[in-house]
């Protein structure tokens, strides 16, 4: 009787076919449409170099004020190509922003638990490294970039209260209530980083060692409430920053004017 060969090699893996019925497609949608609009817009806004400062309102896309004579080819060089780097590197390598970004825009995967589309699968199923070679190995980049957007939180904050005063006295308008809400959204965005809270608690192996750790431990447990939360803030913050601007865009064109409570 004729004996069949065992089989020794392991099959190329399969991608397993998707077992989710809930509408897993409609976060990745949103996301890819509210980050491409942000992204066209701030493009635009970045270059337009214009129109971004009324009376004490400053676009965020212009925050800090940096005055510029650079010219390349007759051009004015728009301060905000200096300035967006900071926030956009703090972004794009942000966890939260990764996770949706290699969803929404490289499929990779779509979602949990659903196949990817067969010809990137193809592609990718050999090579996969993860974020351990360049390019993605870049990401690593988020601790340093969370100082500086540390940094840009008290010059943004100083915006924000210049926001509720109008010819040297205080007052407060809608542009005013707009600036305060997208100063709180930024921060909680920016203090519900995983590099925060790793700066905070991290590297400690006794919490109750010490009063020091028992502090530390203390603000920890605080900022993980907020990291639980931490896409949340990261998408609220992303509109509020847009809204903010797109104000300061239509006052300058005259487009609206700002209400005055006071
Ligand atoms: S992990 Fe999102 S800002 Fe640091």
């Amino acid at each position: 009787m004729a004996i069949q060969a065992q089989k020794t090699t392991p099959d190329k893996p399969q991608p397993q076919r998707a077992t989710r019925k809930d509408n897993w497609w409609l976060s990745p949608l949103v996301f890819a449409l509210v980050f491409g609009f942000f992204a066209v817009w701030a493009t635009f806004r970045a270059f337009q170099n214009n129109y971004y400062e009324v009376g004490n309102y400053l676009s965020p896309f212009y925050a800090p004020t940096i005055q510029l004579s650079w010219k390349i080819m007759g051009f004015n060089i728009s301060p905000a190509l200096l300035i967006l780097p900071f926030p956009l590197s703090f972004r794009m390598t942000c966890y939260y922003y990764r996770k949706a970004l290699y969803r929404s825009f490289a499929a990779d995967p779509v979602a949990c638990a659903v196949k990817e589309p067969e010809p990137l699968y193809k592609l990718r199923w050999k090579k996969y490294t993860g974020e351990r070679v360049f390019p993605f190995v870049a990401m690593n980049f988020h601790r340093y970039a969370f100082y500086a957007a540390a940094l840009f939180m008290i010059m943004l904050w100083i915006d924000a209260i210049k926001a509720f005063f109008f010819e040297g006295r205080l007052g407060m308008g809608i542009g005013s209530l707009i600036f305060l809400v997208n100063v709180l959204l930024l921060t909680l965005y920016t203090f519900s980083c995983h590099s925060w809270r790793h700066l905070i608690g991290g590297g400690q192996d006794c919490y109750s060692c010490s009063a020091m750790n028992k502090t530390r431990y203390g603000l920890w447990a605080k900022v993980s409430f907020l990291n639980e939360r931490h896409g949340n803030w990261a998408m609220a913050s992303l509109i509020s920053v847009l809204v903010t601007d797109i104000y300061v865009y239509l006052l300058a064109t005259k487009v609206i004017t700002d209400i005055r409570f006071f």
